[in-house]
């Protein structure tokens, strides 16, 4: 779960390496607390803890080299508010918040795993589902945008039962992240969205 201790970039602080790190963050006392699940670059995690100076983000990415990478530009920005986590974001999920502990999750462009024996291996699941809705606060919300109109379906089949009023729209391009760049250059210029809100609490 953490960032092996012997990689000397996790002496930067903004990378959390082990449990006492983690509880060195007091998440009950650290107020408004955004999640980003697989942040990969990283670039709208610093957008957005730059707009929001006063909210704590914790980016979680399961991919060591994008931590290490993104760590360093927090670092050259002289963000204080962000911390990242190496990790599948079920597994944070599941030991390390607390329930109605985020005010804010989102995941832009998830991996799709399009191929259907792969399908189990897409992340937002029912039970992941369910489990992200224990860990946020009552009204607050999670936003998904995803490339694939298959998964975007796919999900929206998962969220009976998950405790959350669903909005799901077809947008345009707007988060600059690598992989929405990466879409654009191949010319797809309209995206899914799934914003949900959690309307009743599930005990996970
Ligand atoms: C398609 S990339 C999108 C990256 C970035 N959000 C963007 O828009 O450029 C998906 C990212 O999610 C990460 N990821 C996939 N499954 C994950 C999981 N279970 N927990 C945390 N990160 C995950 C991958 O390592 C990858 O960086």
């Amino acid at each position: 779960m953490f960032m092996d201790t012997r990689t000397s970039l996790c002496e930067n602080p903004v990378i959390i390496a082990d449990r006492e790190a983690w509880e060195e963050i007091h998440l009950k006392d650290a107020g408004t607390i955004e999640v980003e699940i697989g942040f990969g670059s990283g670039e709208y995690l610093l957008r957005r803890a730059s707009q929001y100076p006063d909210r704590l983000f914790i980016g979680i990415e399961k991919k060591p080299g994008m931590i290490t990478e993104v760590a360093k530009r927090v670092a050259s920005h002289n963000l204080n508010n962000i911390r990242l986590l190496e990790s599948c974001a079920r597994d944070a999920f599941t030991d390390l918040f607390p329930a109605c502990s985020i005010s804010r999750a989102y995941s832009l462009f998830p991996d799709p795993w399009p191929k259907r024996k792969h399908s189990k291996y897409r992340l937002f699941s029912t039970q992941y589902l369910r489990l992200l809705n224990n860990r946020l606060v009552s009204g607050c919300e999670a936003l998904i945008v995803t490339d694939s109109e298959d998964y975007c379906n796919w999900m929206l089949k998962q969220l009976p039962d998950t405790g959350f009023e669903v909005e799901n729209s077809t947008i345009p391009p707007q988060f600059d992240t690598r992989f929405e760049r990466k879409w654009l250059k191949q010319e797809f210029s309209t995206f899914f969205r799934i914003l949900l809100k959690k309307t009743q609490h599930i005990e996970a």
